[in-house]
């Protein structure tokens, strides 16, 4: 396949990841990124790693005239897939504005853009959060959506309900959300990666940068809930796993593979792993004993939340493949990286 695919916030954390798999597919790539939380190094590195330079423009694409124009001069566009989107769920509830703002605008002005092209095929970034605090896990895309437990969880949730609505309308518009659960690695040539600001909410990170002496000790938080050792179960995906699924997921509505014109599929491995887990993984692939306490549970984390994937993998045919000890290796080599640059 050679036909040009738009990735909004190619630069960032997954967007990067998903650039990679598009053009070792040989899909001709475009990002947007207006480097909110990324930088122009990562282009480079996905010329590394490719061999292959995507193209790039500097937009905000809560600025609708830069997407109008961006449209209007690229009118070989097949294919958007829209990562753009502030995702710290802590600062959402401090700035609400700017996620609603941020997340929705964006997906609503490109939209607008694609209802005058012919083919239009759309692949949402969602998140396992549009559940809310589910009752039970495994997780299947038919769960009820409860309440959203923060701002950043209700655009995710938003966003996919403005999607639905504009393909009820629009019968040439082919769109997919995908809900990730916990994306976590990095490539194996540890050239990209996630990038956190400050400290580190996720479990992941914390855990790599304990690893490596920035943080003195990680605080797991709650050891008495309902699960075999105590500790919160979570499914902890490979970020190139999941970019995998993106470009199966826009073959399917390009080749018109798919059944309806909207469809939402769970991203995760189904295997939900505990905290201890985590840091035991961790443990075992860097050979350190990592320097860890517990601590109070944190506010709205639930016991269990794992995908039931049984949909992806036989509906859009994708499956994940590599381990957690394989994503915990990855991450660790990035971290390593990372580090030993500064
Ligand atoms: P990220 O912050 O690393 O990447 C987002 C990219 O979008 C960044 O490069 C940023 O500079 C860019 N961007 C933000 N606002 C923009 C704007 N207005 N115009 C142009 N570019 C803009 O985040 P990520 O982890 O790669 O997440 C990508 C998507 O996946 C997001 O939509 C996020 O909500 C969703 N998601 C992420 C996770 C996760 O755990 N990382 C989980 C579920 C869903
Ligand atoms: N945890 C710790 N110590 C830490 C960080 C996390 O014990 O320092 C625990 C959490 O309590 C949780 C598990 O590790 O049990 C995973 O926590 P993360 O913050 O890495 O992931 P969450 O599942 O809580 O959150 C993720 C995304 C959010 C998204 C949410 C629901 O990071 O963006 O899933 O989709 F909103």
């Amino acid at each position: 396949m050679n036909k040009k695919i738009l990735v909004t916030g190619g630069l960032g954390y997954i967007g990067s990841h998903v650039v990679v798999e598009l053009q070792n597919e040989g899909f001709q790539v475009i990002v947007i990124d207006n480097l909110s939380n990324s930088s122009m190094d990562v282009l480079d590195k996905i010329i590394e790693i490719t061999g292959i330079t995507p193209l790039f423009e500097k937009i905000d694409l809560r600025d609708k005239n830069m997407v109008s124009d961006f449209f209007k001069r690229h009118s070989d566009i097949y294919g958007v897939i829209h990562f753009a989107a502030s995702k710290a769920v802590g600062e959402s509830s401090n700035n609400p504005l700017k996620y609603y703002e941020n997340n929705i605008s964006p997906l609503v002005y490109i939209l607008q853009q694609l209802e005058k092209i012919k083919d239009q095929n759309f692949i949402f970034s969602s998140s396992c959060t549009v559940y809310g605090q589910v009752d039970k896990s495994p997780i299947t895309e038919d769960t009820l959506l409860k309440k959203a437990e923060s701002p950043y969880g209700n655009t995710k949730k938003i966003g996919e309900q403005i999607i639905e609505d504009t393909c009820k309308i629009n019968n040439n518009l082919n769109a997919i959300s995908l809900r990730y659960f916990n994306p976590i690695g990095a490539h194996s040539s540890a050239k990209i990666g996630e990038l956190p600001i400050g400290i580190p909410q996720n479990l992941v990170p914390f855990v790599t940068q304990t690893g490596i002496g920035i943080r003195e000790e990680l605080s797991i938080f709650g050891k008495d809930y309902p699960t075999p050792d105590g500790t919160c179960i979570r499914d902890y995906i490979h970020v190139v796993d999941l970019a995998k699924a993106h470009v199966i997921a826009m073959k399917r509505i390009i080749l018109k593979d798919n059944s309806d014109n909207y469809e939402v599929f769970n991203l995760g491995t189904g295997k939900g792993s505990s905290v201890l887990e985590v840091v035991n993984a961790f443990e075992e692939i860097s050979g350190i004993k990592l320097n860890y306490m517990f601590s109070e549970r944190r506010a709205g984390d639930i016991a269990a939340a794992f995908a039931d994937t049984q949909k992806a993998n036989k509906i859009l045919g994708w499956k994940s493949e590599l381990s957690l000890n394989e994503a915990m290796l990855s991450a660790w080599e990035w971290e390593k990286k990372i580090n030993s640059n500064i």
